[in-house]
């Protein structure tokens, strides 16, 4: 088991630059498996999660290579599986994401069914009905899904009965070299589908509308493939933001990109911070004040990200007054909480409502990670918390943060990761 010691008491100051974006990244190795050609993909982050998706992609036959430790080549000519394993759907649920994309291109798909996940039940029907939609067989067999399609998809429209990041993304992946036009309605808006969107575009596909909620696929007959660079990760841009503002501290991210974050840098803004921008840059600033508690809702894009809750749940937990945290998104995510409780937080729960009664102070002590987010905001309790906190099953971290200890490190954060039985 891995943990993380980290010394209280610590305002965070300096500059780090952030890594390419974890759920940009995830559907676009995806679309790899769309192109008959070579695609190259710029800037991406050294995640568990990345590494995870290179061994399924490895696993169907692609061909990887790393030209240095961020630029991905990837060549799917010699595909020869077409089955995403139990193994690796369970260490990663968006392993999903190559559903649409082999069905689409091979006429098969056999992924292993995503289990229920920490922070809720997460079903992926609405990906199977839209498949449906397109022309797809759906089978469900031996804890696996099994899609056929006889010949190619066939473009309709799917109206979606609700906002999910990963069905649009399926979608729209399978729609690509479908027959005819898709019109996905209700599509999700987060700034992730639009840079998937951009990345198919430049490898061949003809997709219009990303960033809405109606996207347009004119199905195309084969994507040569190419090159993308992946966009920055709003959610790690975030999380540092946050933890300045939870230890009172001053901090400027560059190569990010503030456009993606309007919701977040206003809700930061509310906790008293100066925010500065710059077309890649954002800099933050308490100036030595505790933070003021801030009100807030999860929605899909362009509301206040889920994936940034707990982290502001933190904040509010040592703010001045008291914050409501409403979960819209995912039933069960609020796990971090009864270990803020145990720091000394003064939070109550209501159904989907947490009510935060900022202390004066956290108290450093043993706690344990249940999920990426929950992870970061218990980094950021440690760092405002007095004492020593010592934070157990680290390693969900490492699915979402590149490089954490060391970008911590340059931010003036004593942190150190043991290993133990
Ligand atoms: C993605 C993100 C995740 C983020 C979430 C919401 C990736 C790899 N992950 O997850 O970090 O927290 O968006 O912004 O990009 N739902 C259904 N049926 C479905 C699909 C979803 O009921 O078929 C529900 C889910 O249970 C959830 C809600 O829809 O309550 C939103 O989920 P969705 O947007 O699909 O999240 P993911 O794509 O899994």
């Amino acid at each position: 088991m891995e943990r993380f010691v980290i010394q209280g008491n610590t305002r965070v100051h300096g500059e780090i630059a952030i890594s390419g974006s974890k759920n940009a990244a995830l559907p676009i190795l995806a679309a790899v498996l769309l192109c008959d050609g070579a695609t190259v993909v710029d800037n991406l982050p050294q995640l568990q999660d990345v590494a995870t998706s290179l061994e399924l992609l490895g696993s169907l036959g692609v061909e990887l290579g790393m030209a240095g430790t961020r630029r991905l080549e990837a060549n799917p000519r010699q595909v020869h599986s077409l089955t995403a394993p139990y193994e690796l759907v369970r260490k990663m649920r968006a392993s999903i994401l190559v559903l649409g994309p082999m069905l689409t291109r091979f006429g098969e798909a056999n992924v292993s069914f995503p289990g229920g996940c920490a922070i809720g039940s997460r079903p992926v029907d609405i990906h199977l009905q839209g498949l449906r939609a397109l022309g797809a067989s759906i089978e469900i067999e031996d804890g696996f899904i099994r899609a056929t399609v006889d010949g190619r998809l066939h473009g309709t429209t799917i109206c979606m009965p609700m906002v999910s990041v990963g069905a649009t993304e399926n979608l729209m992946m399978a729609a690509a070299l479908a027959k005819g036009t898709t019109r996905l309605e209700n599509a999700a808006c987060e700034p992730e589908i639009s840079d998937l969107a951009n990345c198919l575009n430049a490898w061949g596909a003809r997709v219009t509308g990303a960033g809405t909620q109606t996207i347009v696929i004119e199905g195309v007959e084969r994507m040569p493939g190419g090159y993308f660079r992946v966009m920055p990760d709003r959610i790690e841009t975030g999380t540092y933001l946050a933890a300045a503002a939870a230890t009172r501290g001053s901090i400027r991210v560059t190569d990010a990109d503030p456009s993606t974050l309007e919701q977040v840098l206003q809700t930061l803004r509310a906790t008293g911070a100066y925010v500065a921008l710059g077309a890649d840059w954002i800099s933050l600033d308490m100036q030595g004040r505790r933070p003021l508690a801030v009100d807030l809702v999860t929605a899909p894009y362009p509301g206040f990200p889920t994936d940034m809750q707990a982290q502001l749940t933190v904040v509010n937990a040592v703010a001045d007054g008291v914050g409501r945290v409403t979960e819209t998104i995912f039933e069960n995510r609020f796990m971090q909480i009864q270990e803020l409780r145990r720091m000394g937080a003064d939070i109550v729960i209501d159904a989907n409502t947490a009510t935060v009664k900022g202390v004066n102070r956290l108290k450093g002590t043993r706690v344990l990670a249940s999920d990426l987010r929950a992870s970061a905001s218990l980094i950021i309790a440690a760092l405002a918390a007095d004492g020593e906190t010592c934070i157990d099953d680290i390693h969900y971290v490492d699915r979402g943060y590149e490089c954490i200890e060391a970008k911590l490190h340059q931010l003036g954060v004593q942190i150190i990761r043991m290993t133990s039985e």
